[in-house]
């Protein structure tokens, strides 16, 4: 048996000249936890190349669905970028990953704190109506450098806020956070500093960081998440793993440099 499902693309959209999105069929024997990812890629001279990639669709819809980073000599990206519908796309069978809220302890609000690509797996954890049964607060932190780079998150915010279900799960719980580094926008500023000043939690007319109620999330570049650690562990937030729950989880975006 394969490693892989090979799975046909169903549509692409294009969001900057850096961000694209795609759906794509779904075996029926792929399972996964809402925040997981897979390795998923292409065939390549008869090879499979592959990376990474949090699935952005939730473990209750039929199609996946990707969020991806366009890098021009990237190996997978720069090939990626260019599926059409009707493309085949290899899908690895086992998910992974670290964003689950089982490793997390009990809490009350749960920050999920992402840049970039690093929205992923929160796309599909907002769409699990389980998150919203665990806690009171389910806050989504997204940094981008340009306004254009959020569009992603801000679409699939507004649909699950339009829809009947979820609509009603996220009415008085569910605040979203975009905010912008290198260009005018209602929120400006690394999330790091927002955090550390405590802007963020007045914006947002919420209570500060508290370690007895607050769980976390992480997902981003490289640099955001070890100074975002680091913030955390000063203030005796501990990282949780799937057999050792804690404060925080931490993914890495996989981006390709
Ligand atoms: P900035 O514009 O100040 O670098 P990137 O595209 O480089 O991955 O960055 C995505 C977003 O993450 C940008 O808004 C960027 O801000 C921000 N960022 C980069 N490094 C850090 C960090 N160490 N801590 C917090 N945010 C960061």
């Amino acid at each position: 048996m394969s490693a892989f499902h090979r799975e046909k693309v169903l549509s692409v959209q294009h969001w900057t000249d850096t961000l694209f999105s795609f759906k794509a069929t779904r075996d029926t024997s792929f399972r996964f936890q809402n925040g997981q990812f897979a390795m998923i890629g292409l065939e390549v001279e008869g090879k499979p190349l592959l990376r990474a990639y949090s699935m952005a669709s939730a473990n209750h819809e039929e199609e996946l669905e990707f969020f991806s980073i366009k890098v021009p000599d990237g190996p997978l990206t720069s090939r990626l970028q260019k599926i059409k519908e009707g493309d085949t796309i290899l899908v690895a069978r086992k998910a992974v990953g670290t964003l689950v809220t089982d490793s997390l302890l009990p809490g009350k609000r749960l920050l999920m704190l992402s840049t970039g690509t690093g929205l992923a797996p929160f796309a599909s954890l907002i769409k699990d109506p389980d998150v919203y049964e665990r806690y009171e607060h389910v806050v989504l932190v997204h940094g981008c450098r340009q306004v254009s780079e959020l569009a992603y998150g801000e679409r699939l915010v507004e649909r699950l806020q339009n829809d009947e279900l979820f609509g009603e799960l996220m009415k008085d719980k569910f605040t979203y956070y975009p905010t912008v580094t290198r260009e005018p926008f209602r929120n400006r500023g690394r999330i790091t500093d927002l955090i550390e000043s405590g802007q963020i939690f007045k914006d947002m007319g919420q209570g500060p960081l508290d370690i007895e109620t607050d769980r976390i999330m992480l997902c981003g570049s490289p640099a955001m998440l070890e100074d975002l650690k680091n913030m955390f562990e000063e203030r005796d937030f501990i990282e949780g793993s799937g057999n050792k729950p804690g404060h925080f989880v931490i993914e890495k975006a996989f981006v390709e440099r």
